[in-house]
């Protein structure tokens, strides 16, 4: 009897942590190497007037990002970015740039593209690898 407290706890703990669990993190090659080519294109013309690629593995870019959904970047960079003119990249492109932004920060490629849509990004864990520039 002494043990049955502990593993009650530990078995609420489980269910609770499974509730909130992603299908796939970033460091399952979720994008392509292409994608994240023509990223790197669009950063350097569009966002590098206002940010260098290093700024993206800061430690206040991780304490902002790393274990939330990667629809909440890509939401936030569709409503927000470029800050002069939100939402003037194409779908395609904003997930070009997120990819992008992706392989930035330590996370591999793999063998399908990033989609767009929020639902699919919703179950995608930002979970950055590198943890300094
Ligand atoms: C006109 C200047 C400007 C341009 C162009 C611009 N940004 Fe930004 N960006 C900012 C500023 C300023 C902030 C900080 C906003 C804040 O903290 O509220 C920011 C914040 C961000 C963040 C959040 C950073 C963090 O630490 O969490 C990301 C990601 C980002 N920008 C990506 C982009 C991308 C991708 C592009 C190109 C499509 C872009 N930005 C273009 C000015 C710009």
């Amino acid at each position: 009897m002494r043990f049955a407290r502990p593993l009650v706890l530990l078995s609420l703990l489980t269910a609770a942590a499974s509730a909130a669990a992603f299908d796939r993190t970033t460091g399952d090659g979720v994008y392509t190497a292409a994608q994240a080519t023509e990223g790197e294109k669009i950063f350097e013309q569009v966002c590098m007037e206002c940010h260098l690629p290093g700024w993206h593995h800061t430690v206040g870019f991780y304490a902002k990002w790393h274990g939330k959904p990667l629809s909440a970047l890509g939401t936030y960079l569709k409503l927000e970015m470029p800050q002069t003119d939100p939402g003037v990249l194409t779908p395609g492109e904003y997930a070009a740039v997120t990819a992008y932004l992706l392989r930035l920060t330590g996370n591999p490629p793999g063998e399908s593209p990033l989609n767009d849509d929020a639902d699919a990004l919703a179950d995608i864990r930002i979970d950055t690898l590198k943890s300094a520039p």
